[in-house]
């Protein structure tokens, strides 16, 4: 199964395409976390990239294509992945079109978790992760069973994300809209869109996710 979830920032695209990933056994390919990994090891691209995403703006059309193409040839991708922040432009859809017809793959779905603006900087703002094992976390609606420790891996440092902080989310949320949100129209017209209401708690949209998916690809 191949599959796009589009979204706002904090809709839940992480945190549900880890739960398709372990259900369906495909690859999460979050082009947000591989950006991350660049900038932690200080390469090229992580160089270009950090400043860019501390603002909230989108990196280059370019690096990112180039990246998620050399992604989707790993191993771990033939059963099938999870787009998760890719594509955010329309030039990246057209480029993953042009990428997938030449590896001969086709797109099994695309969906939109429907989410309103007024929760996301809620959302964002309360997120942290295990900083041993990258489990997801928030203080509000999902906090660790024990307060300070992971539930995962029992670590107990716990990050931030540089990009989370109240002022940046808005010029992200600025980003989806005027460079994102054009993609709706994009794959409505190919025929492709499905939506899931993003707004009911995170157990709730695995169950629809998982219900609109029944038909698509391998799923079952
Ligand atoms: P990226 O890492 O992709 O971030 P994003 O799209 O802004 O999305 P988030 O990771 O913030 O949110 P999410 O939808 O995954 O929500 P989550 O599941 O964590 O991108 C970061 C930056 O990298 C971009 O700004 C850009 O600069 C760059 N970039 C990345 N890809 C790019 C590309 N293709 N092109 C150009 N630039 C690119 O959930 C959020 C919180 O809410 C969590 O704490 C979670 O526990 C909680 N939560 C989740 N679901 C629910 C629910 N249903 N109810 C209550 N709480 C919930």
């Amino acid at each position: 199964m191949k599959l796009i979830l589009l979204g706002p920032p904090g809709a839940g695209k992480g945190t549900q395409a880890r739960r398709l990933e372990e259900r369906y056994g495909i690859a999460q390919i979050s082009t947000g976390d591989m950006l991350r990994a660049e900038v932690k090891a200080d390469t090229p691209i992580g160089r270009e990239a950090k400043a860019v995403m501390e603002s909230g703006a989108l990196v280059s059309d370019d690096i990112i294509i180039r990246m998620l193409s050399a992604r989707i040839d790993q191993p771990d991708c033939v059963r099938g992945f999870i787009l998760d922040g890719f594509p955010r432009t329309v030039p990246q859809a057209e480029a993953l079109d042009r990428m997938l017809a030449a590896k001969n793959m086709a797109l099994d779905a695309v969906v939109e978790l429907e989410v309103n603006d007024a929760v996301l900087t809620d959302r964002i703002a309360g997120r942290f992760t295990c900083g041993t094992c990258g489990a997801g976390y928030h203080d509000e609606f999902k906090p660790t069973a024990k307060a300070g420790v992971c539930d995962v891996c029992g670590g107990t440092q716990f990050v931030r994300r540089a990009d989370d902080k109240r002022e940046t989310v808005a010029a992200r949320l600025e980003a989806y809209h005027t460079q994102t949100a054009p993609l709706l129209p994009y794959y409505r017209a190919k025929g492709r869109l499905r939506s899931v209401d993003g707004m009911a708690d995170i157990d709730a949209v695995t169950r629809q996710l998982v219900e609109t998916l029944k038909d698509v690809g391998s799923a079952s």
